[in-house]
C-alpha cells in the first residue's frame, strides 16, 4: 500500500535505500529517484512502463549544482536559469559523463531543473545526490496534480507520495534546448514562451515530428484522457451533432447552459489562464471518472499559457 505523508525523514531513508518516491513539484508530481542508482532508476522505467529510449529530468536544489550535471552551457542557459530557477524551466544540455545512460536515454543531453517546491526543495537539500523524475503518471496518460492521482495510479507499486498538496502550475516545465547556443522550444510548458522571450530575445519552436521526437512529450498522443476527446472553437455547434450520448465539458470562463451536458468544468470563471492551466490536469481527471461518451474542450486564446494549454488538449484528442 502506498503511504501519503509530508515527512520528508521517511522520504530520505527510502531514497538512500534505492527505492522511488513520489514527489510534489510546482508543475505536476513527479516519480523520483537517485540519479546515480541504477536500481532506482531501472524501477521508475518499470513501473511508469516508459520505454527506455524517453529520457528523465533530473531536479537538482540549485544552480550552483548545474555543473556538476552538464557541461559547455551556453550563456543563454545560464541567463534562463537565473531568471526562472527555482521554477517551471527545465533545460537540455550537453551532460557531464557521471550521468547515467540509463537516466539520458543514451543521449549526450541531459534535461535538468531546479523546481519550486518548498517540500522538494528540502527534501533535495538532504539528500547528496539529484533526483530524477518523470511525471508520476503511467506511459501516455494524465500527469498527478494532486497526491491523490499518484496514489490512485501506483497504489500497489510506489511505496510513498510525500504529500505537498496541490500543484500551484498544474502543467510540466517548459523544455528548452539550444542549437548553436540558440534557444528550441522543445515542449510547452508551465512557463510562457513570452516570458523567455523577454529574457532571451528570440526562441525558435521546434518543429513537429512524431516518428523521432527529441523530447517523446511531443509525442503526439500524450497527456491523454481515457474517455474520447474532442477540442473545438464552437463547444454549442458541436453540441448539436449529439444526441443520446453522456457528454462532459470543459470550458475556459463562461458555462455553457445546454441540456446535452452532463458534467462541466470551468477552468477559471475570472478569465486568467495562469488559473486555468493549473486546474485543467484535476479537471480531465475528474472528468474521466464519470464514464462519459466524450469529453468537448473548448479551445483556448492562443497566447501565453493559453497555447500550452492547447497543446495539451490537442494531444488528449488524439487515440
Ligand atoms: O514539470 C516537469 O517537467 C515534470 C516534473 C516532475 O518535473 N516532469 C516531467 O517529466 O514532465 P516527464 O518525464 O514526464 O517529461 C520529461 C520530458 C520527456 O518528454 C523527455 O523526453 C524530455 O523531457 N527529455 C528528457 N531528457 C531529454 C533530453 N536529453 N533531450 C530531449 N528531451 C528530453
Ligand atoms: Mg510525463
Amino acid at each position: 500500500m502506498i503511504s501519503i505523508t509530508n515527512s520528508i525523514y521517511n522520504a530520505v531513508a527510502l531514497l538512500n535505500n534505492d527505492q522511488i518516491v513520489s514527489i510534489p513539484t510546482e508543475t505536476v508530481y513527479g516519480l523520483a529517484g537517485n540519479i546515480y542508482s541504477q536500481k532506482a532508476i531501472e524501477s521508475i522505467f518499470r513501473i511508469k512502463k516508459r520505454p527506455s529510449f524517453n529520457p528523465l529530468i533530473v531536479h537538482i536544489k540549485s544552480v550552483h549544482d548545474l555543473s556538476q550535471i552538464a557541461r559547455d552551457i551556453p550563456e543563454t542557459a545560464l541567463l534562463l536559469a537565473k531568471a526562472f530557477w527555482p521554477g517551471p524551466l527545465t533545460l537540455v544540455l550537453k551532460k557531464q559523463s557521471s550521468i547515467l545512460d540509463l537516466v539520458t536515454g543514451g543521449k549526450d543531453t541531459v534535461a535538468v531543473r531546479v523546481p519550486n517546491h518548498p517540500l522538494t526543495l528540502a527534501l533535495l537539500q538532504q539528500l547528496t545526490y539529484p533526483l530524477a523524475a518523470p511525471s508520476a503518471n503511467p506511459f501516455g496518460s494524465i500527469s498527478p496534480t494532486k497526491a491523490e492521482h499518484v496514489a490512485t495510479y501506483f497504489h500497489d507499486t510506489v511505496p510513498m507520495v510525500l504529500d505537498g498538496g496541490a500543484c500551484e502550475r498544474g502543467i510540466e516545465s517548459t523544455i528548452i534546448g539550444f542549437e548553436n547556443g540558440e534557444p528550441v522550444v522543445y515542449r510547452l510548458g508551465s512557463l510562457a514562451i513570452e516570458d523567455i522571450v523577454a529574457v532571451v530575445g528570440t526562441v525558435k519552436m521546434m518543429t513537429h515530428d512524431d516518428t523521432t521526437p527529441i523530447a517523446p512529450g511531443m509525442l503526439s498522443r500524450h497527456y491523454a484522457p481515457l474517455t474520447s476527446t474532442l477540442l473545438t472553437a464552437n463547444v454549442h455547434k458541436l453540441l448539436k451533432t449529439f444526441s443520446h450520448q453522456k457528454i462532459g465539458v470543459l470550458v475556459y470562463q463562461n458555462e455553457i447552459y445546454n441540456q446535452k451536458i452532463t458534467a462541466q468544468e470551468i477552468l477559471s470563471p475570472k478569465g486568467s489562464l495562469t488559473e486555468a492551466a493549473s486546474q485543467l490536469y484535476a479537471a480531465l481527471h475528474r472528468l474521466d471518472k464519470l464514464n462519459l461518451d466524450f469529453i468537448i474542450a473548448e479551445r483556448f486564446p492562443d497566447v501565453g499559457l493559453g497555447k500550452t494549454i492547447n497543446d495539451r488538449l490537442q494531444r488528449a484528442t488524439k487515440k
